[in-house]
């Protein structure tokens, strides 16, 4: 019945409220659908129910503690933001929602919150008038300027029912939610019918036939980003600067290129066709301005001076001609004022999306299997941070990301 669940990673939070006893069905719909579910408890919900229920029902140990007591294992709340696909707090007493609100993170549940990067949602259960109170008013308000989706029985239902609002949503309500919320994930993962091109690789500027100015980019960034969106059904080209690495998927078409200018025309071309375009090129900001047709040669007593003009700005060029249809996304390569430095070329280039790699981090960056990368989005002000993982990795997180506000 819920066929968007299966496989998912929940963490279902519990607070202390009479309702508490309603989220032991709440765990059993989930697992049914095929969830997979961490409860993770305030210490005083544990009065209206026990761990003990819980655990038989998802096959694994409650947490409610930071610290497991006997053998003083430590829970990371950061892993469990990260491991959980979405995070449902139900029944949400006004306490934990001020909490929420407020960032009071005195217990696990409400850290695991904060460092929760999956979407929130949050089924309040109190009496009718601590809900009508404006704290509690104010406190949900801004849960939802957080982006958390707050899950109350429907006006029409309170009715029917006699009862008040402040009554927990019904679980079968909750999951339904759950529910339609990853169908409409599923639907936007995909990118069957989108074009997008994707520039990798260095840019080689020519000082004379044997001589060349570049970087140490492979193109194994952009490629891995090619392949992800060519996996989605994406129909996907790569402007790609000399590289070795070739892309696994057979569907994506590169075009070779060598400086900058070159990089420069081809994507001028492509870009109005297309729909999305990521820039990952590390393209050499300087080219020389007047290559040698010869060799230059070593006699002489005075090393030869090689004058640099501006290479042009070609992600700024796309940013100048984008649509309203059209995403542009860019990368953003620092070794110092990486936040800064990375929100002024958002600006400057007029991008969608940015995602910093610094060379600070160890194992991000140039030539790596690996990266570490934080995505600024246009219009967000609060940027999302992932740990080291392999570029195939931070290839499938940025294109979820793509894909969400792509569509
Ligand atoms: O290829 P790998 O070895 O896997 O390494 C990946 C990478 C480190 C090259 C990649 O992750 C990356 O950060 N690419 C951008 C590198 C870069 O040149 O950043 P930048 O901060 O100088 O440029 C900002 C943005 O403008 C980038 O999107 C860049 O592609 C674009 N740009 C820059 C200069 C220029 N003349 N034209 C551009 O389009």
């Amino acid at each position: 019945m819920y066929s968007h669940l299966n496989g998912k990673h929940i963490i279902l939070g519990i607070t202390g409220g009479i309702a508490a006893y309603k989220s032991a069905i709440l765990t059993r719909l989930l697992i049914k659908a095929g969830a997979e579910v961490q409860i993770v408890m305030t210490p005083s919900a544990r009065e209206f129910i026990t761990p003990v229920t819980l655990s038989a029902l998802t096959g694994k140990p409650v947490i409610s503690e930071f610290f497991t007591a006997n053998t003083g294992q430590w829970h990371s709340h950061v892993d469990l933001g990260l491991w959980a696909d979405a995070m449902v707090i139900a029944p949400a007493t006004a306490c934990t929602i001020g909490k929420m609100a407020n960032g009071v993170a005195d217990n696990m549940l409400v850290t695991t919150y904060l460092s929760s990067k999956s979407q929130v949602f949050v089924a309040p259960a109190m009496d009718l008038d601590m809900m009508a109170h404006p704290s509690t008013t104010a406190n949900l308000a801004k849960l939802r300027s957080y982006g958390n989706i707050i899950i109350e029985p429907a006006e029409g239902e309170l009715a029917s029912h006699l009862v008040g609002k402040g009554r927990m949503e019904e679980p079968e309500n909750i999951v339904a939610e759950l529910d339609s919320y990853f169908g409409k994930i599923a639907s936007r993962g995909s990118l069957v019918g989108k074009k997008v091109m994707i520039t990798a690789g260095p840019t080689r500027e020519k000082i004379d036939p044997v001589r060349y100015i570049s970087n140490y980019s492979t193109g194994k960034m952009g490629f891995a980003i090619a392949d992800e969106l060519a996996t989605r059904g994406a129909d996907v080209t790569v402007i790609s600067g000399p590289v070795e690495v070739t892309p696994d998927n057979p569907s994506v078409k590169v075009i070779d290129v060598e400086s900058g200018r070159e990089m420069a025309e081809q994507c001028a071309k492509l870009f109005r066709t297309c729909d999305i375009a990521v820039m990952c090129a590390a393209v050499a900001d300087y080219t020389v301005a007047s290559p040698a047709d010869t060799k230059i040669k070593r006699e002489g007593n005075n090393p030869p001076e090689i004058r640099l003009v501006k290479n042009p700005d070609i992600a700024r060029a796309l940013g100048e001609a984008k649509r309203d249809d059209q995403l542009l996304v860019g990368f953003a390569l620092e070794t110092d004022n990486e936040t800064v430095n990375a929100l002024d070329k958002m600006a400057r280039k007029n991008l969608d999306m940015i995602v910093l790699n610094s060379l600070r981090d160890k194992g991000a960056g140039f030539a790596t299997d690996t990266n570490k990368v934080t995505v600024f989005m246009r219009g967000t002000d609060k940027p999302v941070s992932f740990p080291l993982k392999t570029k195939r990795e931070v290839a499938s997180d940025l294109v979820d990301m793509i894909a969400k506000i792509s569509l």
